[in-house]
């Protein structure tokens, strides 16, 4: 592509987030201050290579950072092999978004590498198809968060429509992140989730995520952790995180404000106002006295994906 190709390296940071945020099924998402994912692209190559650090041994065309980055340049006629390393601090199949970390990463910084201007959309449109490659399926929850920041609504998903309240306007909260040693895909997690959901559930639901938005919006803490319920996936996903119950009731007993799953699992999370160390250690037990090792972090809502350098 030649002339086209004006930027040999970019790097760019994409956060961990959590999808679904109890309620908001396919639809809610929060980023987080931390972990995130380092992606840095060199155009100046013969041959397309993308490394994890640390080595997750993903072939790079199964990759889901590969789908996104191709999916700018094709669809900007600038198909061009390109270098890049991705410096993973979101663990693959953990369910804080992993793979939307590294497809919005990996997409804006090749939107940038190009220098073509893309609206938010259309990186989130990219982004989706390294959620593809990586579960099977194309749902841009982890990826809006990743991209805007803060807390996400995606309000339209075809044609995609999306919006985020940045983390500045959000109540200050903590998150605490429970990372089990259990392997859970994504795409066995919404294996399990049924074509038909009772009418009462979805009722439910509504409800649910209604008041999440209001209390975000008058920044009621406590509300937003008494909104953390789901009745349309949780109820058949629990079974796959097991202790999901104990480890619940520990986080509350311990303070926690609300509590449900990360995205497809396992990772669980609490919402909390204080007391984030109690919480985490209490999650962390909870799962230990059934047998899992995990480990847990405390965070908070953070911004979206950041360009940190452009040569
Ligand atoms: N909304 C998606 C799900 C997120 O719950 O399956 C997957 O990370």
């Amino acid at each position: 592509m030649g002339e086209r190709c004006l930027r040999s390296f970019v790097k760019v940071s994409a956060p961990a987030s959590i999808a679904n945020f109890g309620p908001g099924f396919d639809t809610f998402g929060l980023a987080l201050e931390e972990p995130k994912d380092i992606i840095e692209l060199t155009m100046d190559v013969y041959e397309t290579e993308i490394e994890t650090v640390p080595d997750y041994s993903i072939p790079t065309k199964k990759n889901a950072a590969y789908a996104a980055a191709s999916a700018v340049a094709w669809r900007n006629k600038a198909a061009v092999p390109f270098h890049m390393k991705i410096t993973k601090g979101v663990r693959p199949g953990s369910g804080i978004g992993s793979s939307a970390a590294s497809s919005v990463g990996a997409a804006l910084a090749m939107a940038e590498a190009i220098e073509i201007k893309m609206k938010p959309e259309e990186i989130i449109q990219a982004s989706s198809l390294g959620e593809k490659m990586a579960s099977g399926s194309a749902h841009i929850d982890n990826v809006t968060a990743a991209l805007l920041g803060g807390f996400t609504v995606v309000n339209s998903r075809n044609p995609i429509s999306v919006f985020s309240i940045p983390p500045e306007d959000l109540p200050q909260f903590s998150v605490i992140v429970a990372l089990p040693d259990i392997v859970l895909e994504t795409r066995k997690s919404r294996s399990v989730l049924p074509k038909e959901i009772p009418l009462e559930d979805v009722v439910e639901n509504l409800s649910l995520c209604s008041t999440m938005v209001h209390a975000i919006m008058q920044k009621d803490v406590s509300r937003i952790g008494n909104c953390l319920k789901d009745h349309v996936a949780l109820p058949y996903r629990k079974s796959l995180v097991p202790g999901y119950d104990r480890v619940q009731k520990a986080a509350l007993e311990a303070g926690a404000l609300g509590f449900s799953l990360s995205g497809a699992g396992p990772a669980v999370f609490a919402v909390a106002d204080s007391g984030g160390k109690e919480i985490a250690k209490a999650m962390e037990n909870a799962f230990k006295a059934g047998g899992f090792k995990c480990q847990s972090f405390i965070t908070r809502p953070g911004r979206g994906a950041e360009i940190l350098e452009v040569g």
